[in-house]
């Protein structure tokens, strides 16, 4: 398809905005089951990175959900789709210097690969670790009640894929981790 579309270039490249921010930025890619912990982490640490003086921000699978993909499901080609577009943002969130964490149970190493292909070296992938019993017991939004009940279809760990990552940078386990001990773990990670 010919779309007659070409790229605009500025002055102000990448390089030239973490000088003016001091910071050398990475994205910080949470993946798991629902009810692992993505959440709670991505907002730990969110909170103790601007505690430190940095600028950074969460991009949530159910946040992101209510708005910009709120067309979508959760069909295999429906949760490539939102993988994509976060994968896509998530870069443009990079470029402008922003430090980003990402949290979504991104099921597929192909989708999560996407990613990773597009942001380069400061991309990071956290595997929360979690069995599907210990998350079944916490059932923190009561979904997997739904599940039991035949309400909810295609439920990623129970009736749906979830691909383990296969090189991720930092495994946390969250059933032997304190949060504390996990938000240690990525600051060290990230040299901050
Ligand atoms: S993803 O698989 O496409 O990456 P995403 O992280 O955006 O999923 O959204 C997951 C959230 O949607 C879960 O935390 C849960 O609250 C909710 N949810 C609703 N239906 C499902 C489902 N069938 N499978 C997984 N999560 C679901």
């Amino acid at each position: 398809m010919k779309r007659n579309i070409s790229k605009e270039y500025g002055y102000i490249d990448k390089e030239k905005r973490s000088k003016l921010i001091g910071l050398d930025n990475n994205v910080i890619w949470f993946t798991g089951f629902s009810g692992s912990g993505k959440s709670t982490l991505a907002y730990e640490l969110e909170k103790n990175l601007v505690e430190k003086g940095i600028l950074s921000f969460v991009l949530d699978g159910d946040n992101v959900r209510h708005g910009l993909n709120s067309d979508l499901g959760f069909s295999l080609e429906d949760r490539e789709e939102n993988i994509r577009r976060i994968a896509e943002v998530s870069k443009l969130f990079y470029d402008s210097g922003i430090f980003l964490i990402v949290s979504f149970i991104s099921p597929y190493n192909k989708d999560r690969e996407y990613a990773r292909k597009l942001i380069g070296k400061d991309f990071i992938e956290v595997y929360v670790k979690c069995s599907i019993e210990e998350c079944k017991n916490r059932d923190p939004k009561g979904l997997y009640k739904k599940v039991e009940k035949g309400e909810i279809l295609n439920f990623t760990g129970i009736s749906d894929p979830y691909e383990i990552p296969k090189n991720p940078e930092i495994v946390l386990n969250t059933e032997n981790l304190l949060i504390d001990e996990c938000i240690k773990k990525l600051l060290k990670h990230i040299n901050i």
